[in-house]
């Protein structure tokens, strides 16, 4: 089904191979767009590319092969993420580095190396996937929700930016979503109870990917042009 009559675009998503970022792939292809999936295991989707988004290089050669085999980029999605669970005293500067370079270094080189096209094509839409975590804090993630705060911070400085270009800019931070690497989480004991989490939940619910999808997809669509710099949180009425 789409569910708009926009015009086709190619969509690069980060993190397109699972959970939240697979769902933004799969809505945005229902939409019409044609979509790209850079992450580090790409599955066997149609142009899946093998990128880990620290690797600035790798990202510019597979973008060539976007722009050879689909064509020029309208549509930016940074979903690929890292989590990281530790003690603020027991963070290691390797494992701070770690999980910044991914969740915040990754968006700055995705976002750098797809913006030109966009700025000469005079349209472009960029939606960052940062952290509910960003609203409260949360013990023992200093180091994620650091990163992912700073995702919103250039969500912001470039909605400013860039606005005159054509190109906007806006985060979707979401909370408490039911996917692999929330599963993962919870089987290494880091979530606590999930059904207190749930009844602490205003919708009463866990989210779902697609619920991040939805958000995504208006903001990467024509009618969302007057939206820029916002953080569109996603989290069932919790850490709003
Ligand atoms: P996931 O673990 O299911 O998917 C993340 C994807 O990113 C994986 O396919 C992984 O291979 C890819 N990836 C990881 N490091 C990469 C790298 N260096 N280069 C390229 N790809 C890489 O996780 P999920 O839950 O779908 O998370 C998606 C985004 O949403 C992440 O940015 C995460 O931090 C964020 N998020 C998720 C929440 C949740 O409740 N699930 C809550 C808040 C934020």
């Amino acid at each position: 089904m789409s569910a708009r009559n926009d015009a086709p675009r190619v969509a690069v998503v980060t993190g397109g191979a699972s959970g939240i970022g697979k769902a933004i792939a799969e809505r945005l292809a229902a939409d019409g767009h044609q979509i790209a999936v850079f992450d580090l295991n790409p599955g066997e989707a149609p142009h899946s590319y093998a990128v880990d988004v620290t690797d600035r290089a790798a990202i510019d050669a597979a973008l060539q092969r976007v722009h050879d085999e689909l064509g020029q980029v309208g549509i930016l999605v940074n979903a690929a993420g890292l989590d990281g669970f530790k003690p603020f005293l027991k963070i290691s500067f390797e494992d701070w580095q770690k999980v910044v370079n991914v969740n915040l270094h990754g968006v700055f080189h995705m976002i750098q190396a797809v913006l030109p096209e966009m700025v000469d094509a005079g349209w472009g839409r960029i939606v960052n996937i940062s952290s509910s975590s960003t609203h409260s804090g949360t013990p023992y993630m200093s180091h994620y929700v650091s990163a992912k705060s700073g995702v919103n911070g250039l969500t912001k400085s470039l909605a400013l930016e860039f606005g005159p270009s054509g190109v906007t800019v806006n985060a979707v931070p979401p909370g408490f979503i039911d996917t692999p690497m929330l599963r993962k989480a919870e089987e290494r004991g880091m979530l606590g109870d999930i059904n207190k989490t749930i009844e602490a939940t205003p919708v009463r619910r866990m989210g779902k990917p697609e619920d991040i999808a939805a958000a995504v997809a208006f903001l990467a669509s024509e009618e969302a042009s007057y939206i820029t710099g916002q953080i569109l949180g996603v989290n069932g009425g919790r850490n709003t």
